[in-house]
């Protein structure tokens, strides 16, 4: 290991508690990374990366984007820094671009993050139906909080935990969740209609969250109709629907997945690219829920407060993203296509003279590669038959070359508009060498 990242290794275990800030950042190898522009990482030892885990996917714009970057400047120069007392007027500008461009959200709330997002999200269910328990899905993933901390996208915790036989096996993925919450927390398979409705039926679901395609562990799609018929679940069991946008949203269309499929939810959670990369998230949704933040009985409302919620610098980030979106949407998400085909039709090309299997999953910027023979429709699909130690290979494979995607198993790939067909290109050129070196 080079000298400058053994001491800085060294400091981080020192005084970092796991050696990383947010420890699913944590990486083997380690990288010192410097410096992000565009589509590119660098590493303190110079090396250049073109990258595609874009930060867990914040950035449809690249690194650094100038014109997200310089709206910021011009709010920190206005002297507009958090006032948090009244309201400021981007807040309605940014609110109204919002509900405009997402079929779901008729009122909102900013957060700073999508784990709050997701977390108000739960709460305002709870409030609107009088239930407690929500329901996830297993291979899912809807930020740190206790109530979604059950999860599996560890592949051998789902193994041993996974018993034939229970009815919802639950997996916590971290220490230090109160006991009691399992009572109030059912996990499905995603694409997986009976095992919605059993659980619906018992009539106690205050919320299925779900994102709509689930993108923590690669692409895994919504089969025909399964969307449509959550939203029919839902509807017959009073049970309230939330997306979790905080990947789909803004990075397959403007209006988010919703849009795309044509299934609004009752709630709906953004953050990443909403921003490019600023710390933002956003919770939306029929106003009758939404309107519960200001119940005029203080026992039915909901309480929404965070210091820096709507943080002026983040509300810029996100003026300028969505201003861009809306005003070049065509460009934008055409441009983003045009990207990931060609993308995909040169990994397909590499791929198809191999005599493993493989199966590319894209949505338009998205994507992922599986070793396995069909695209997965669900978590149980992956951890049976994603060939888990090439894909991590090829990962590594793919670093050691020059191509940065996130060293974990199934994790998405994410172009942003900063790549370039030549970047595609050279990626096409090296996957090939890695490939070939890894048979
Ligand atoms: C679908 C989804 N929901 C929620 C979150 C949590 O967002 P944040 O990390 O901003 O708290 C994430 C983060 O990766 C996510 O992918």
């Amino acid at each position: 290991m080079p000298d400058t990242l053994q001491s800085t290794v060294d400091r981080q275990r020192q005084y970092i508690a796991g050696g990383t800030m947010s420890l699913n950042r944590a990486i083997t190898p380690s990288k010192l990374f410097v410096r992000a522009k565009g589509a590119y990482l660098y590493d303190a030892d110079g090396n250049e990366y073109i990258d595609y885990h874009a930060g867990f996917a914040p950035y449809l714009f690249g690194h650094g984007d100038a014109e997200v970057d310089e709206a910021v400047i011009a709010m920190i120069r206005s002297g507009a820094s958090l006032i948090g007392a009244g309201t400021m007027p981007w807040e309605a500008e940014v609110a109204e671009l919002l509900v405009d461009c997402v079929p779901g959200i008729e009122q909102l709330q900013l957060t700073s993050t999508g784990s709050e997002a997701v977390g108000y999200a739960l709460r305002l269910a709870r409030a609107h139906t009088g239930r407690d328990v929500v329901v996830v899905m297993q291979g899912g993933y809807n930020g740190c909080f206790d109530y979604v901390s059950y999860n599996l996208m560890d592949p051998r915790s789902f193994v041993e935990d996974h018993r034939e036989g229970d009815e919802y096996p639950l997996s916590v993925t971290t220490a230090g969740v109160p006991k009691v919450i399992d009572q109030t927390v059912r996990a499905i398979e995603f694409n997986d209609l009976a095992a919605a409705e059993k659980v619906l039926a018992k009539g106690d679901v205050a919320a299925i969250i779900l994102e709509p395609i689930l993108q923590n562990i690669g692409i895994v799609k919504p089969q025909p109709g399964y969307l449509e018929g959550l939203r029919a679940l839902c509807d017959k069991y009073g049970t309230v629907l939330i997306f979790d946008e905080v990947k789909t949203g803004f990075r397959h269309a403007l209006g988010g997945y919703q849009a795309l499929s044509g299934v609004t939810p009752d709630l709906c959670t953004f953050g990443k690219a909403v921003a490019n990369g600023y710390p933002m998230g956003v919770i939306g949704g029929r106003r009758e829920i939404m309107s519960l933040c200001a119940h005029p009985d203080p026992k039915k409302r909901v309480s929404v407060a965070g210091t820096y919620n709507g943080h002026p610098v983040n509300v810029a980030a996100a003026l300028a993203c969505l201003t861009r979106l809306k005003t070049r949407e065509a460009e934008v998400y055409g441009g983003l296509e045009r990207l990931g085909a060609r993308l995909e039709a040169g990994l397909k090309s590499i791929f198809e003279k191999r005599n493993y299997p493989t199966t590319i999953v894209r949505q338009g910027s998205a994507f992922a590669v599986y070793f396995m023979d069909h695209a997965p429709v669900n978590w149980r699909d992956v951890v049976m038959n994603n060939d888990m130690e090439r894909d991590i290979a090829y990962r590594r494979a793919l670093i050691d070359n020059g191509v940065f995607h996130f060293p974990v198993v199934t994790k998405q790939g994410s172009i942003s508009l900063a790549h370039t067909d030549a970047d595609i290109d050279r990626t096409i050129e090296i996957t090939e060498k890695v490939v070939n070196s890894l048979a």
